[in-house]
């Protein structure tokens, strides 16, 4: 693997990722990708980690893509309502059908993070998950966000976190198959994603004047692979397909698992490693002052 992203030399050389496409227009095979994340993190339970919210809770879900998490949080709060923001109208339109059975319980909003127009002091819980590591202006979506959180409520954003300088590795170690870590956050780099984001993202809750900022990390199993040299003559060569052409995540699967019968090798994970950065606006609000605005949501 000798190209450097974005170099020029050789585009095949950039590794698939789910944020390849998201300045694009979403079809299926974006959401199909978003799909597919999402389910691997579902085993890690991020939602666990939230505190318990009101029965009729309001909670924001900002970037929403296909509603994936915004349905588990609806589950949260069986009388509330879940706000599903995200820029993209195809994902939108997605989420809205996935959350067609909660009614007047679920809202929609095409929004961008860089002008953000919600009500102040609104939601008991705003949630995002892979997203702020794609934002432009971290500062200006996190204060945006917190704006609408109402005083004594929470923010959670389940994003990315760089463990050392890579925010993917490999168990047991393999030199070759960590390369993959390298050229994925270079190339989210010059993409203008930031995969070690969830920890900014509590010292900056933090220096907002937010409660309780926490992190709790997790990691996840992106794909069982083939250990050693294989990694280099077999996983590499695939992910460089994966990209040029655009398979879906589970001809990806498929392949890497022929793959791995063929070449009999022992088995090798790759974690991609995320985090629940957390905290609590206080309960005399953060100085922006205003009435609480449950009910203008939607
Ligand atoms: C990687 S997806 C994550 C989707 C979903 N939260 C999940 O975890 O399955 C990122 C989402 O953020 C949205 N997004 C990215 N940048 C945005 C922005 N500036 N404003 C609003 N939404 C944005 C994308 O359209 C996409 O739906």
């Amino acid at each position: 693997m000798n190209a450097t992203p974005g170099s020029g030399a050789d585009p095949d050389a950039l590794i698939p990722y789910a944020f390849e496409r998201l300045h694009q227009d979403s079809d299926g095979g974006e959401a199909a990708r978003l799909e597919a994340q999402s389910r691997l993190f579902e085993e890690a339970d991020p939602l666990a980690q939230l505190p318990p919210l009101p029965e009729d809770a309001e909670i924001l879900d900002a970037g929403s893509g296909t509603g994936f998490w915004a349905l588990r949080l609806a589950a949260l709060a069986p009388r509330g309502r879940i706000t599903c923001l995200d820029r993209s109208p195809e994902l939108l339109d997605l989420a809205r059908r996935r959350l067609a059975a909660l009614g007047p319980r679920a809202s929609f909003l095409c929004q961008d993070l860089r002008a953000l127009d919600l009500p102040r002091n609104a939601f008991h819980l705003v949630f995002t998950s892979l997203t702020l590591a794609h934002a432009p202006d971290l500062e200006a979506a996190l204060a945006g966000l917190t704006a609408a959180i109402r005083p004594g409520g929470w923010i959670a954003c389940f994003e990315p976190v760089e463990q050392g300088r890579r925010f993917c590795s490999v168990q047991p170690p393999c030199p070759n198959l960590e390369l993959l870590g390298d050229q994925i956050l270079e190339v989210a780099r010059e993409r203008g994603s930031d995969l070690g984001v969830g920890l900014t993202i509590v010292h900056q809750l933090d220096r907002m004047g937010l409660e309780a900022p926490s992190l709790r990390a997790y990691g996840a199993a992106l794909h069982g692979a083939a250990a050693g040299t294989c990694a280099r003559e077999v996983i590499v060569p695939l992910a460089r397909a994966y990209l040029r052409n655009r398979w879906d995540p589970e001809a990806l699967d498929r392949r890497i698992a022929a793959a791995l019968e063929e070449a009999g090798r022992p088995h090798l994970w790759l974690h991609f490693h995320r985090a629940v950065a957390m905290a609590r606006k206080p309960s005399q609000g953060l100085g922006e002052g205003g009435p609480s605005a449950v009910g203008q949501v939607g």
